[in-house]
């Protein structure tokens, strides 16, 4: 904006007179331009992606640290051990709770906290326990390094610094040119005031000149301004552009900005802007469940179930698109109206076809219901809908209805805490973190029952580990911890075809779908165990 009303300026005052002399030089200017920018050095020579920038700034930036803390060692001070042992120490132990008293139905009031020792578990059954410990480490090692970004190290602003800079929220586009707001010096007129930036992704340089200031270094990644006047020093420092020239999808330069004396730092995001996936959905004003939402399950061995989940669902919502996915050994035909059927292998199982499905999605919004529910008056999609459009919840849970009538929502809280090399402790609570404000049947938590409503872009990402196979629910949500905000509403409830079938009414295929989900081989159990132990890096889970 600056450099415009400069050139606005100019061109008012002598605009006549030199009018040709300047479309001249424009021309030539614009091909040098043109010329500049087609001939870049170094962008034909391959990028180095093996390891990040960690260079010089990042370990000035260490050592500040180390010296603000290192700073009145003589002064002594007293622990609180109440409030320093809420600090997270990097070493969580895998402790349950111990039994105090034993009640009956005492575990109902006061659900007992229990703990497993994950990695004992899987490493005692794997045939060479320290090669794959290493090879976890290996793995985290990159994965850190791959997820590392600069704008997340600590900076510490000294006291009485005269620069002024930006603390955040600069950003500029891969390979593309900003100028920095916020540079300035403030301190005592003297004959000679410096200041100098240095970068490590990008270049420095200036979109105006300023009288009687020295720019040295422009185009390069350290730049010297220095002048006898402190107020046009200012001035040009309005006009200080970064240029990012290592290209990274999402990273950040740390710059350092400095005079003799002092330096300061700060971050510049490097980053291409965010994609939004909209979904088109019509009418705003009503809810249009059949154009908000897909309803999606999956199948097995259960086709009774699944007609009367069809059935109930018609009543209610008799054009919402139901995505069933199928691995049957013999599928059977699944017809009607708004109905997509996908056969998958034999057995491919649980998880496998919850992804399935979901992909198969392309609404705004899917509903995941198991095969053996039944829709109510009470199975209100519109209240779900209207939570998700009102909040920046991504997925709500609702309630099932057990014939018993009893009725779950499965609220969960999860956190993970560290624990060093041996890996991470994962805590698992009933309960929530707070009431949603405006809904007042809905809370916020971590984990919900096996029926939510969810954004479909963000349940996609978070996706389904298509190797648990027979069971998993918990997996799905810890893998999405940090990714998805999630409620729990108990007004909208689902019914759950009877779990407990009295024996004399058990049909083939009943006993076949039993023998199926509850039996679990020594492999298939491992499985489960790997997936904490080396997908998720945990060395202990505690839950009630
Ligand atoms: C001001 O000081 C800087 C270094 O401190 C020096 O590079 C520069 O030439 C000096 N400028 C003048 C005008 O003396
Ligand atoms: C609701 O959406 C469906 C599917 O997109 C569409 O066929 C139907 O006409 C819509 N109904 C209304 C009332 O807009």
């Amino acid at each position: 904006m600056a450099s415009v009303k400069l050139v606005e300026k100019h061109e008012a005052s002598t605009m006549r007179a030199t009018f040709k002399k300047c479309l001249g030089l424009l021309l030539i200017s614009g091909l040098l331009l043109f010329l500049f920018c087609a001939w870049r050095p170094g962008t034909s020579s391959g990028v180095d992606l093996r390891t990040r920038q960690r260079g010089q700034i990042q370990k000035l930036l260490k050592g500040k640290i180390q010296d603000i803390i290192g700073v009145y060692p003589d002064i002594a001070y007293h622990i609180k051990d109440d409030v320093a042992c809420l600090l997270a120490q990097n070493t969580c132990m895998c402790r349950a709770d111990e039994e105090t008293f034993n009640l009956p139905f005492s575990n109902l009031l006061f659900p007992h906290v229990w703990a497993h020792n994950i990695d004992l578990a899987f490493l005692e059954s794997h045939p060479d326990p320290s090669g794959v410990k290493r090879h976890r480490a290996q793995e985290y090692s990159s994965f850190q390094k791959r997820s590392y970004n600069p704008a997340d190290v600590l900076i510490v602003a000294e006291a009485n610094s005269p620069l002024q800079y930006p603390t955040q929220g600069v950003e500029v586009r891969p390979l593309k040119t900003i100028l920095i707001p916020g540079l300035g010096l403030k301190e005592e007129t003297g004959s000679n005031h410096t200041v100098s930036l240095t970068a490590t992704l990008g270049t420095f340089d200036v979109a105006a000149t300023v009288d009687r200031v020295s720019v040295k270094g422009g185009g390069e990644k350290h730049m010297i301004l220095s002048s006898p006047l402190l107020t046009s020093l200012n001035r040009q420092l309005q006009f200080v552009t970064y240029t990012n020239t290592l290209f990274h999808p999402k990273t950040a330069d740390t710059v350092q900005f400095a005079t003799d004396v002092h330096q300061s730092f700060f971050t510049i995001k490097v980053g291409h802007g965010i994609i939004p996936r909209l979904y088109n959905t019509g009418n705003p004003r009503e809810y249009n469940i059949s154009a908000l939402v897909t309803i999606a399950t999956k199948t097995f061995l259960r086709y009774d179930k699944l007609k009367d989940l069809i059935d109930s669902i018609r009543q209610y919502y008799p054009t919402v698109t139901i995505v069933i996915a199928d691995d049957n050994e013999h599928p059977q035909p699944v017809t009607g109206p708004h109905i997509d059927h996908y056969i998958m292998p034999f057995g491919k199982g649980w998880f496998a076809g919850r992804n399935l499905a979901v992909s198969q999605v392309t609404t705004k919004y899917v509903l995941w219901v198991d095969d053996d529910f039944i829709f109510t008056a009470n199975t209100k999609v519109e209240k779900m809908v209207d939570i998700l459009e009102k909040t920046t919840l991504d997925l709500v849970g609702g309630a099932v209805r057990e014939v018993t009538g009893y009725t779950a929502t499965y609220r969960h809280t999860i956190s993970v805490e560290e624990g060093g090399e041996e890996g991470d402790c994962l805590h698992v609570r009933n309960g929530y973190h707070h009431v949603v404000a405006g809904f007042p049947n809905c809370v916020v938590a971590d984990a919900v029952i096996n029926f939510f409503l969810g954004r479909t872009d963000k349940v996609q990402q978070a996706g389904f580990n298509p190797r648990l196979a027979r069971r998993g629910h918990l997996e799905f949500f810890i893998d999405a911890l940090g990714s998805l905000h999630v409620g729990s509403c108990s007004d909208v409830i689902v019914n759950h075809a009877s779990k407990i079938i009295l024996p004399w009414s058990k049909t083939d295929s009943h006993k076949a779908y039993e023998k199926f989900r509850y039996s679990s081989s020594g492999a298939d159990d491992n499985v489960y165990k790997e997936d904490f132990y080396f997908k998720n890096r945990f060395k202990c889970m505690t839950s009630q």
